[in-house]
């Protein structure tokens, strides 16, 4: 396990400021995202981390032993970036052994962590597979096989996903969380897809500029984004919160009735998933009143710190609440059971 801590850390092209005195710490265990426009610095500093490129000031501590200047074989890092970088003319299996034959292991133990980490991401059927004939997805769990193979104390990825199609990109999003519970290694991740992040991260932190805006959970972020560009680029400003969950999700959503200007999407067992009205999916939670005051609710819930909002009818008795948390875990939730029952 591993710490990964930047000091004061800038980086410089010539002119081009692309990280500016940057302090960040990832915990140990910790799955931390770098999140930003495009050109806000990301891949400047994972690149720097991954000893790929050179720190033009600062310091760079891996488990709290100064690094700057420890070539990037030695950091012991595994890395997955959009490119997989896999060798087109060999096999699944020998793709995935290729860091392991590098270090010498013996043959039975090469052996035996392929197959180990072949189950884990269920491409046991691919192993004697050309490259050549896999699919985007699949070339992606190689990838990721062949980054974790080597037991790494630290993993960063760099939009290992971005280019997938949407519902594949849900799918992977669910098997890296997965992953990462599972193996619990330090990831440093980096995406401009901020639902990726917020679906991904244990903590987010927000680039603009080479500049760090903030860095917090994804809940603090929505709750107490630290200035205007964090509450925008996050969709906090929006409301957006309950309709990203949703389109992220990747759920299908034919589970739809409509209830006034709202439509309700429902889970199989006929409970609240989510709202939308005409500009899209809104917000949703079990505790939803499946009625038409809960315009209130949902404008109360995702305008208030606490992600909090109730209904109350004519006389002012609550009839229902919202807490858009609830959409976070239904989802969650929904996921899970949705993969199990494929
Ligand atoms: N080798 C380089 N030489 C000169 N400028 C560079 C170099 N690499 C990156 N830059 C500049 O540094 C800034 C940050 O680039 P970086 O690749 O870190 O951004 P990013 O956040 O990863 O963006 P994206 O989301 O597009 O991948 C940009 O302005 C970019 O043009
Ligand atoms: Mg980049």
């Amino acid at each position: 396990m591993a710490t990964i801590e930047l000091r004061h850390v800038w980086k410089k092209y010539g002119e081009v400021e692309a990280v500016r005195d940057l302090s960040l710490t990832c915990r140990d265990g910790e799955f931390l995202c770098l999140l930003g426009p495009s050109g806000c610095g990301k891949s400047s500093t994972m690149r720097m981390v991954a000893g790929l490129e050179q720190i033009t000031a600062g310091d760079l501590l891996i488990d709290n032993r100064r690094v700057n200047e420890v070539p990037a074989r030695e950091r012991d890092i595994a890395m997955v970036f959009e490119n997989y970088a896999l060798y087109p003319h060999l096999n699944v299996y020998d793709n995935i052994a290729m860091p392991l034959r590098a270090r010498r292991i013996p043959r039975g133990e090469i052996e035996r962590r392929i197959r180990e980490v072949a189950e884990i991401l269920s491409i046991v059927q691919l192993l004697p597979r050309s490259i050549k004939n896999l699919s985007g997805g699949q070339k992606q769990r190689v990838g990721i096989g062949r980054a974790i193979v080597r037991h790494p104390r630290l993993f960063i990825m760099d939009e290992p996903i971005s280019h997938l199609e949407a519902r594949l990109r849900a799918d992977m999003r669910t098997e890296l969380k997965r992953l990462h519970r599972r193996l619990g290694v330090t990831t440093l991740y980096v995406t401009h897809d901020q639902l990726e992040a917020v679906a991904l991260a244990d903590r987010v932190a927000v680039m603009q500029s080479g500049v760090l805006q903030q860095v917090g959970s994804p809940a603090e972020l929505f709750d107490r984004p630290a200035n205007e560009f964090v509450a925008g680029f996050i969709g906090a400003d929006r409301g957006y919160r309950g309709l990203q969950f949703l389109q992220a999700s990747g759920l299908p959503l034919h589970d739809i009735s409509r209830v006034g200007e709202w439509e309700l999407a429902t889970r199989p067992d006929g409970s609240p998933l989510g709202w939308r009205n005409a500009d899209g999916l809104v917000a949703g939670g079990s505790l939803l009143p499946a009625n038409g005051t809960l315009r209130q609710a949902l404008d109360a819930a995702l305008s208030s710190p606490s992600g909090v909002g109730v209904a109350v009818d004519a006389d002012g008795k609550v009839i229902g609440g919202v807490r858009v948390q609830d959409v976070l875990e239904a989802i969650d939730h929904q996921k899970i059971s949705h993969q199990k029952s494929r």
